[in-house]
Parts: C-alpha cells; structure tokens; sequence
C-alpha cells in the first residue's frame, strides 16, 4: 500500500515538475539539426495530393505520429489519459498510457487509465509497464496491465538511468530479455520496447529482437529530461548522494537522430522516433532516417491538460508541416518519404560512420545520404 502510495505521489511530482519547470536538455539536442532533406523545387505534386496513411504493427493509420505514454494515478492524469485517447482515436493514430503499476497495486486507480478505453472504444491503445517490474514480477503484470485498458499493444519501458538517480528507484535489469522472452510466449498482442530519454542503440535493439519484441520505440536524448526531473526532486526529498548522480549524467544518452538510424539499421523492427519531437519537419527527417512511427510527449501535456480539441489542435498542426515536407521533398506520401534524400552534418555523421563497422546497413543509409 506505501508503494502505492508513493508512485502516486511520484506521477504528481511528474506531472507538476513537466508542466512548471523547463525539463528539456540544456546542451544535447535530439541532433535533428544535423540532417537537411534536400529541397525539391519541382516537385511533379499537387497539396491536395499529399497522403499520411501510414502502417504500424500490421494496422493501417491515419498519420505516423503517436501520442507517447505519459501518465495515470491521480484525478489530473484521468483527465490527461482521456483527453489523449479521444483525440488519438479522432485522428486514428496510436496513443499510450503512463506506467500502470501504481493501479495493479492498488485496483482503484485502474479507473485513470481505463478512461483511455472509455473515451476511444475503437482506438489503438498502448499499455505499459517497466521493465524493472517484469523483470520482478514476470508476465502476470503486464497482462493486468494489458486486460485493464484491453490494450492493442504493450509498451515495456527501460529506464535504467532514471532508476539510478530516482529517489526510490531501483534498476535491477538482470533476466530482462529472458523476461520479454517469456513475455512474448504469453501474449497475443504486440511488444513495444521503450525508453525513457536516453535512446536505444542498434546493439541493444538486435539483443530485443531475439527476444520476440515487435517495435522499438528510441525515445533518445534531446527532449524531456528525466534526469534532470529526478535531479529535482531528489533534492526536494535531500536525496544528496542521488542527486549529485543525477548532476553527473545530466547530458547523457543517445540522441534520438543516432538513435532512430542506428535501430533501422540493426534491425527489421517497426521503428518508433521519439525524444525531442517537437515539429511535423522533425518528424519528416525522422521517418527519412527510417522511423515508422514519430512519437511525442511533452508538446501534448500541457494541451492535453487542457481539451481533447487542443490535442487534436496540435497534432493537426504538426500534420501540416509533415505534409509540407512531403511536397517539399517531391514525395507524395510517408512510403516515398521514407526513400527520400538526406544529408547527414557534423556530430551526426561522425557518429554514423564510427558506428558503421557494428552495423554494416548503415553504410547504406550514409551512401544514400551521399547520392
Ligand atoms: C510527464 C511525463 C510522464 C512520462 N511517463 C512515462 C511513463 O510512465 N512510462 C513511459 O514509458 N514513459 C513515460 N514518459 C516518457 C515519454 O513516453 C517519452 O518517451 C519521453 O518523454 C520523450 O518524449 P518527449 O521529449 O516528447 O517528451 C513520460 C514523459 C512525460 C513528459
């Protein structure tokens, strides 16, 4: 019950900190800036043209964008969850919830996720869990979690950094592939592997795929900064020997551009680019780089505090600019986006050809950002 108790307290602090302080990367960014997509200044289409269906984990989507889990636990985040899920259902696209362990703990919470289903009976909905907690408990929480919202999916999130410094955390990762291994036997719905904000490698994404997980889901460094979040209330709660870890690793982690290229060409997962997403162009270099999905958090907090309407306000806007950089680019829908040209710059394409030697198919990705 005290558990409970405090990973409610903790998703307020969360949420509180997101909403009110400024939580992003102060020096990494998430290295979008290093890939130009070359202009196309006779691009052969009309606007009204333009298409964003697009396909993820076998079911067709509006657009390739998905709203990031975020919350549950307290009366703010019911309010959040619902919002969400309506406009994510409005605009046919996949939407998460927050870590629901706090509501298996305690069954009366179940109610701030389960408002996701309520609101978006047809939606595409994402449960999650950490992997901390399957590791722990193997697959019996995860399919709580999964039956709690009838999820379409699950996303396991990997946070060891923010483990590490968080006041009450513990990153105890030992068994976890074997975990997801036993995990995949169980279910009948598709595995996500997430983390948190600071990326996953090419390495770390093959060792997931022979454990039967269907997407990776980068979240890499250069948006919200959950160390930075930790770092802040491990002072509040004079956790000094955490927060002075927290400091340390302040900048730490992948960004998500190294991220997202470095994933597609290790695997032959769907791709998920998220961390510091913040506009429809960062999106469109993103699936340029080889993401399926562009995945986002923080931009739809605050709107999703406020209306369904409001989210669905920004994600247009956010279409808008993706469907600006099709016509730019000459390429009428994501598929052909996905074949555009790129340039890689500076710290980008460093770290593209240093790590070409472990994945080979990235030698590919920098030929073609060399055509
Ligand atoms: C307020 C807030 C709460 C979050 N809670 C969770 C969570 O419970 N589970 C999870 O997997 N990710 C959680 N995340 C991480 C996001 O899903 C995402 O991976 C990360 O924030 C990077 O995206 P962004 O830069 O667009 O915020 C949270 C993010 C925010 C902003």
């Amino acid at each position: 019950m005290r558990e409970a108790l405090s990973i409610e307290s903790r998703k307020r602090d969360h949420i509180k900190i997101s909403l009110n302080q400024d939580v992003s990367y102060k020096e990494k960014t998430s290295w979008f800036e290093f890939v130009e997509l070359v202009h196309n200044a006779a691009p052969e289409l009309n606007e009204d043209e333009l298409r964003l269906e697009t396909r993820f984990l076998d079911r067709a989507f509006g657009m390739p964008l998905l709203i990031e889990g975020m919350t549950g636990g307290t009366a703010e985040a019911e309010k959040i969850n619902g919002n969400l899920a309506e406009a994510a259902a409005t605009l046919n696209i996949p939407v998460g919830v927050g870590s629901q362990r706090a509501a298996i703990v305690r069954p009366e919470l179940a109610r701030t996720f389960r408002v996701a289903r309520d609101r978006a009976p047809d939606g595409f909905l994402i449960a999650n869990i950490g992997g901390v907690q399957l590791v722990e408990h193997g697959p019996e929480l995860a399919v709580k979690a999964i039956e709690m919202i009838d999820a379409d999916a699950i996303a396991i999130h990997l946070n060891p950094l923010q483990e590490l410094v968080q006041p009450d955390g513990l990153a105890n990762f030992r068994g976890l592939l074997g975990a997801l291994g036993e995990l995949r036997r169980e279910l009948s719905v598709p595995i996500i592997v997430k983390e948190v904000g600071c990326g996953i490698s090419g390495d770390a994404a093959r060792r997931l795929e022979e454990a039967g997980v269907s997407a990776i889901d980068v979240a890499g460094s250069g948006g919200t900064n959950w160390t930075l979040i930790e770092l802040i209330r491990a002072e509040e709660l004079n956790s000094v020997e955490k927060a002075r870890v927290a400091e340390t690793f302040l900048e730490w982690g992948i960004p998500t551009a190294a991220a997202t290229l470095e994933v597609r060409a290790a695997t032959s997962l769907y791709v998920v680019a998220s961390g510091g997403m913040r506009t429809g162009l960062d999106a469109a270099k993103a699936i340029a780089l080889g993401a399926d999905m562009v995945g986002f958090a923080h931009p739809l907090l605050e709107p999703a505090a406020r209306s369904a309407e409001a989210v669905i306000e920004k994600l247009k806007q956010i279409a808008a600019e993706l469907k600006a950089a099709l016509l730019l680019t000459g390429s009428g829908d994501i598929e052909k986006l996905k074949a555009a040209d790129f340039i890689l710059l500076g710290p980008l394409l460093q770290w593209a050809e240093q790590r070409c030697r472990e994945h080979p198919k990235l030698r590919n990705k920098l030929n073609h950002a060399r055509r």
